[in-house]
C-alpha cells in the first residue's frame, strides 16, 4: 500500500495538470479511458472535465491518505461484522465510499464479488494494490458520487460506511436486489449531543434518519447511540435492512 501511496502523492505533488496526465491510467481515469487518448475532440474535453472535476473533490481525502490515513486501521466495520450470519457469499456486493477498502477485502474474503467505488485516487490505489497481491475479488474504481450516479446493481450487499450523501438514499435502495442487504454505520446526533464532539452537520445523521429514508426496506437491526469502536467511543446511526421483492 505504501508504495501506491507514494506514487500518487507524487502525481499529486506537482498539481499540475499536464503531469498528472503522464501519470498511468488509473491515476487519471473514472471511466477507464485515457486522457491522452486520441479521439474526437470533444470527447477527450469531457473526460479532461470530468476527471478534473472529480481530482479536486478528492483532494481532501487524497491528502489524509497520503499522510496514512487508515480508517479504523484497516480492521472491517464492527457493525458488519457483528452481522457476519447474515453474509452468506456467493454474490455481488458493493462497498461505497470504500477507502482503502477495509470492508471490500472482508466481503471479497467472505466470498462476494466486490465493486469498491470512491473519490479518492489515492485510496483506489492502494486497495487496488492490496487486491491484486492476495488475489482478492475487488474491483476498485474512482467515483466522485457528488457527480457521478451509483453503480446500478443488483446488489446483494451494499456497505456504506463512515460516509454521508443523502442524495444516495434512493438509489442506493433501487441498487439491491431483491433480498439484498444494506449495512449503514455513519455519525449521528449522539456523537455531539452525548459525547460532545462537534461535526458538520451535513455529514451527522439525524435522530431517525436512516430509519425514515430506507423506508423500502425491510428493517433487520438499527442502533442509535454511543458504541464501543475500535480508537474509542462513537455516536453513531447505523442499520441492516433487507429488500424484499416489492420494494422496487
Ligand atoms: C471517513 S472515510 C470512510 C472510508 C470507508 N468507508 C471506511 O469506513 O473505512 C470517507 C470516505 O468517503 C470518500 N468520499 C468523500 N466524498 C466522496 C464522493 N463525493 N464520492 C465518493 N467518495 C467520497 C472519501 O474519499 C473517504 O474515503
Amino acid at each position: 500500500m505504501q508504495v501506491a501511496l507514494r506514487k500518487a502523492l507524487r502525481a499529486r505533488a506537482t498539481n499540475d495538470p499536464l503531469a498528472l496526465r503522464r501519470q498511468p491510467r488509473h491515476v487519471l481515469t473514472q471511466r477507464g479511458a485515457r486522457l491522452s487518448e486520441r479521439g474526437p475532440r470533444h470527447h477527450r474535453h469531457r473526460h479532461n472535465a470530468v476527471t478534473l472535476a472529480a481530482m479536486r473533490a478528492g483532494e481532501h481525502w487524497n491528502k489524509r491518505y497520503a499522510q496514512g490515513f487508515e480508517p479504523f486501521a484497516g480492521a472491517p466495520a464492527s457493525w458488519l461484522v457483528a452481522h457476519r450470519e447474515l453474509l452468506t457469499g456467493g454474490g455481488r456486493a458493493l462497498d461505497v465510499a470504500c477507502g482503502t477498502g477495509r470492508n471490500a477485502r472482508y466481503l471479497a474474503e467472505l466470498g462476494y464479488i466486490v465493486d469498491a467505488i470512491d473519490v479518492s485516487d489515492v485510496a483506489i490505489d492502494a486497495l487496488r494494490d492490496a487486491v491484486t497481491e492476495r488475489g482478492l475479488e475487488v474491483t476498485p474504481r474512482i467515483v466522485d458520487l457528488e457527480h457521478e450516479p451509483l453503480p446500478p446493481g443488483p446488489y446483494d450487499v451494499i456497505v456504506v460506511m463512515n460516509f454521508l450523501q443523502r442524495d444516495l438514499f434512493d438509489a442506493l435502495q433501487d441498487a439491491l436486489a431483491p433480498g439484498g442487504l444494506i449495512v449503514y454505520e455513519t455519525l449521528g446526533q449522539a456523537h455531539v449531543n452525548e459525547l460532545g464532539r462537534s461535526f458538520d452537520p451535513a455529514y451527522l445523521l439525524e435522530d431517525g434518519e436512516l430509519l425514515r429514508a430506507l423506508n423500502r426496506l425491510e428493517v433487520v437491526d438499527h442502533f442509535e447511540g454511543v458504541t464501543d469502536r475500535s480508537g474509542g467511543p462513537r455516536g453513531v446511526g447505523a442499520i441492516v435492512a433487507r429488500r424484499v421483492p416489492d420494494t422496487r
